[in-house]
This record gives C-alpha cells, structure tokens and sequence, in this order.
C-alpha cells in the first residue's frame, strides 16, 4: 500500500466514524435515532404510574413522534439521571411527574439550559422558572370531592372522623387535603365531626382556609407519604390508641386507592369500628373490586386517557413550533404556570359499571361481582 492511498483510507476511516457519532445523539451513546419527546414518570411501584404508561403507549401506537418513557422508582437522583439521559438522546420536550416536587427544579433547569420545553404532568414542580406549562386534574376537585362523600354519609353529631394525606413533597397532597378541608371544616367546627386522630387539625378547627404551613403541620402528622405500608401502620397506631367513642361509626379521609385499600383493612378488622365510610382516589383495579365488595366507599375517577392526550396534544403543538392552549395557570412558588386542567368524576357501587366499564376504561372481565 502506498502512503497517499494510506492517508486516504484513513480519511475515510475518520469521515465514516464521525458521521456514526453525530448520527448517535449528542453524546455518541445513543441508539441512532432522536427521541422527539421524553417522559419521565415517578414510580412503578404504584399501579397509578404504570396505568399513565400504558396510556402514554395507547396514545403513541402510530404516531410519527418518537418517545422514551423512563421511571424513577421514588428517587430524585434517578430522575435527574433519566433528565439527562433524554436530554443526551435529543429530546425537544420533557413531560415530567416529578418525585418531589421542588427537588425535581434541579432536572428540569437543566433540560430547560438545552432549550427543552418542559412540561409538568399530574404534579406540580415548584420553585423554579423552567416549567413551561402543566397538565393536571382539578386536584382541589379531588379533596372536595373526597369531603363532600363523607358529609353526604355521615351518621348523627360527633361521628369520629380520621384524616390521613399524601407525602409532603407532592404539591397535589396540599391540593388535596385544602380542597377537602373547605368541606370538612364546617362539620368539624359545629361539632358534627369530632377529629380523632391529628391535634394539629383539632388546634385548627375553627379556620376556614388554611395557609400552607398550617396545612404542612397537618400533613406532616397524618401522612402517608403515599405507601400504603405507612399508612396501614399508622391506621394500626391510631386505632390503638383511640379511645371508645372513636370506634362506632366512622368517617375516614384516605388520600388515594392504595393507601384507602391499606386503611381500610384495618379498620375492618377491628371488631370495635361497627362502620367506616373511606375515600379513594385513581379507581385502581384493585380499588373498583373494593368497590364492588363495599370494602371501600368511593373513589375520585381522574382519566388518564385525557390527560396523556393533554400532554402530548401539547408536546405535538410545540414541536411544530406553535403554543399549547391553556385553561388557567398554577403558582409554583416562583412563577404563574400555564396550565390545562381536567375534571373529576366520583365513582361508587351505584355508578362504578357506567363509568369505568361502559366508558371502556377497564373490561367487565377484570372483575367479579360486577352487576
Ligand atoms: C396523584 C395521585 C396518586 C398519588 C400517589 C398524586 O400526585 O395525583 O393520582 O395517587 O400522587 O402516587
């Protein structure tokens, strides 16, 4: 071989690497082709979130937009790492439902530094200026909702009421809890409800609104932190400890399914609670069998069909450059977030068939007893 012929392979050698790098994404690791749009979701543990897959993956099936969808198994620092990982792959929009919402600021400031549009999906993100929009349900709809079953079957003055919430870190736990507060509290505060289980709440009976450090003393004593281990034990302590006028006929808050599952054990198994009405929230399968079995009460409908399209519709409208309609916006803690909002739909015995199985939400075969 000669040297000119020798220089020019080499050349050539060199051209065809750096093509295959850029081809590669922007840090030479990637698959080839470009993700247009990135999901990042909080956990598989939780049959929410993977309902919120399976939707996204409904949604996606034919489309011309290519996504990756990535869990952070309840860790800030994964999710940061699956940010970064999108970011490397090229994506121009971030749909995220962080873990805890202000430690989530840090992952999408630096999605927002390559010029991503980040979009904030189910929760909040807050204190940071690097959310572009947010779509959600009416979560302040949830706890009203949540509050207004619980009045609505309420038996006779003073009836016990137990109040548990989501984790502190999730901005929609405080949503929750203050859209549910405004219904409770006036029952609360003329004696037809008697709080058995938060002296944080009962040193509050008589404010109407509550700001959000009162309201974090509350959630910070009757949390969950959305594990429904957690709030199986704490259901457990506070059952033990309560005294006999707070058995009988009972009232419970329970923020979502799988802890409203959990408490809902428990107090079913304690021969002193002759009756508990308890909330839900997400009609999991698991919680619509409950439902059917009146082992639970009710649950809070949010369909996730809607707002997987929300996001994506929105995702679609910036990649080609345009920008996303709104119906109001969110106050993060630093800026007013542009937002579009889903109603809510309450689901018991009496309308679980015509709204989760009629409306093709979940097949009639996913549960028995269904009439
Ligand atoms: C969601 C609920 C969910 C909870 C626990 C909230 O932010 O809105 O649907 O049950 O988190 O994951």
């Amino acid at each position: 071989m000669n040297k000119k012929f020798k220089a020019i392979s080499l050349l050539l050698v060199v051209m065809v690497f750096a093509t295959i790098m850029a081809a590669c994404g922007k840090d030479g690791s990637g698959g080839g082709s470009d993700v247009s749009v990135g999901i990042v979701l909080p956990t598989k543990d939780e049959p929410r979130w993977v309902q919120d897959e399976q939707r996204f993956k409904d949604a996606l099936s034919g489309t011309k937009y290519t996504t990756e969808i990535l869990f952070s198994q309840g860790s800030s620092a994964k999710e940061k790492e699956n940010v970064e990982t999108l970011i490397n792959k090229g994506i121009d929009v971030l749909i995220i439902c962080p873990q805890d919402g202000a430690a989530a600021g840090a992952a999408v400031e630096a999605a927002k530094k390559e010029g991503i549009k980040v979009i904030a999906y189910d929760r909040l993100i807050t204190d940071t200026d690097a959310v572009d929009y947010y779509v959600t349900f009416d979560s302040e709809a949830v706890g009203a909702a949540q509050a207004k079953y619980l009045v609505d079957n309420a038996k006779g003055a003073g009836q016990p009421l137990y109040l548990y919430a989501g984790a502190a870190t999730d901005n929609n736990a405080f949503l929750f809890f203050a859209g549910a507060w405004k219904v409770l509290q006036p029952k609360i505060a003329d004696g037809t409800f008697a709080i058995a289980n938060s002296s944080e709440a009962v040193a509050l009976k008589d404010k109407a609104e509550l700001s959000r450090d009162e309201l974090s003393k509350i959630i910070g004593q009757v949390t969950t932190n959305w594990d429904p281990n957690e709030a199986k034990n704490k259901a457990q302590t506070h059952l033990t400890s309560a005294a006999a006028n707070a058995k009988g006929d009972v009232l419970i808050l329970a923020p979502n399914d799988g802890t409203a599952r959990a408490i809902a054990d428990v107090f079913g198994s304690d021969s002193a609670v002759s009756s508990f009405v308890v909330t839900g929230q997400d009609a999991e399968k698991a919680s619509v069998q409950y439902i059917i079995d009146s082992k639970q009460s009710m649950t809070v409908f949010k369909d996730v069909r809607t707002l997987v399209k929300d996001a994506m519709g929105m995702a679609v409208t910036l990649l080609d450059g345009g920008s996303p309609e709104t119906t109001g916006s969110y106050e993060n803690g630093k800026i007013d977030v542009p937002a579009k909002q889903t109603d809510v739909i309450v689901v018991n015995k009496a309308n679980v068939k015509a709204e989760l199985v009629e409306s093709d939400y979940y097949k009639a075969a996913d549960f028995t007893g269904l009439e």
